[in-house]
């Protein structure tokens, strides 16, 4: 059995999956695959393991319907038409859990950032601009004693409420499908609705899945009923704003600041106008980029593999109506 990886990972995935009798390819170059690439180095194997934006859409699912299982390196399975799979009966795994913490902490470091226009404050000095101290300029905000609003309160959100609750007694407010029980009681999270959690939240952190119902729910009008000194994060897809409207919103002062782990499109321009804007910090999509959480995303991966190759049920499945007779 062969399984196609689409980028270096950690070895201990490598390992696992090689210590299953499996042969691995990694592919080593450092640029995507063009999806024709990619389905012809699937064609020679039995199983994907997929990093990275790869569309895995309806005409790669058709070409490569002989693929065993699909595992991806992410929680996230919006690159993916999983509907297109589970017709084909393939299984598509994700590695739910042990991005949590790292993600959530990218979203509160961009949040205390952007409160403290800190990444501005380390190009000032970068640019030669630590020279006069003025008590008045480029100041930040509090953020003790707030109101965090989370948009999708799963793991990840919880986490970071976990954190704002902890570290700045924030009140924690959340917008969600379905209610959360777990953070109503630990966090005393209070359910709102969408335009409440709007006009409530003094910082605003987006944790959601992207679905056609979320994309870019966070748009004009949606900014426009926001705090005039509301910080908006997003750790989650950059797809769940749209750029345009969030930079005018911030230009015009009609929030506050935002950081982003994720922007729309991927990869963010270096000339973007929201880099040079003292209240923005933004990072290149590193939420789970910790060795950590690397290794353990590497081992779920290659443990969704070996259980697919084996025709067993994923351990952590995405589309379990497979499984259905
Ligand atoms: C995820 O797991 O979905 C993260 O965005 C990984 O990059």
């Amino acid at each position: 059995m062969k399984v196609f990886v689409t980028r270096r990972i950690h070895e201990l995935g490598v390992k696992i999956m090689k210590n299953s009798g499996i042969d691995v390819t990694q592919w080593m170059e450092k640029r995507d695959l063009t999806q024709s690439e990619l389905i012809e180095h699937c064609k020679q194997h039995n199983a994907l393991l997929s990093v990275g934006a790869n569309r895995i859409n309806a005409r790669f699912l058709d070409e490569c319907s002989h693929l065993k299982v699909i595992a991806l390196l992410s929680v996230g399975f919006d690159n993916v038409d999983v509907d297109q799979a589970t017709r084909l009966k393939i299984p598509v795994g994700n590695t739910p859990g042990v991005l949590s913490d790292a993600t959530a902490d990218a979203a509160f470091l961009l949040m205390l950032a952007t409160s403290r226009k800190a990444f501005y404050h380390h190009k000032r000095i970068i640019n030669g601009n630590w020279a006069f101290f003025d008590p008045m300029a480029d100041l930040g905000i509090d953020l003790k004693d707030r109101t965090l609003g989370i948009y999708g309160l799963g793991r990840v959100g919880f986490e970071m409420a976990k954190r704002c609750l902890g570290a700045f007694n924030m009140k924690v407010i959340y917008c969600n499908r379905h209610p959360n029980e777990a953070a109503e009681k630990e966090l005393h999270a209070n359910p709102v609705s969408f335009d409440e959690l709007l006009a409530q939240s003094d910082v605003l952190s987006v944790h959601a899945n992207l679905t056609s119902e979320t994309r870019e729910k966070f748009d004009k009008r949606a900014f426009s009923k926001m705090k005039s000194n509301s910080i908006f994060v997003n750790a989650a897809r950059g797809e769940l704003h749209n750029e345009q409207d969030l930079t005018e919103a911030l230009s015009r002062g009609i929030i506050w600041g935002a950081g982003l782990d994720v922007t729309n499109p991927e990869p963010m321009r270096p000339d973007n106008p929201l880099l040079s804007m003292p209240n923005v910090c933004v990072l290149p999509h590193i939420g789970s980029a910790t060795l950590e959480t690397r290794i353990a995303m590497s081992k779920l991966a290659a443990e969704n593999i070996v259980a697919g190759l084996k025709g067993e049920r994923l351990p952590y499945v995405v589309n379990p109506e497979v499984y259905k007779k």
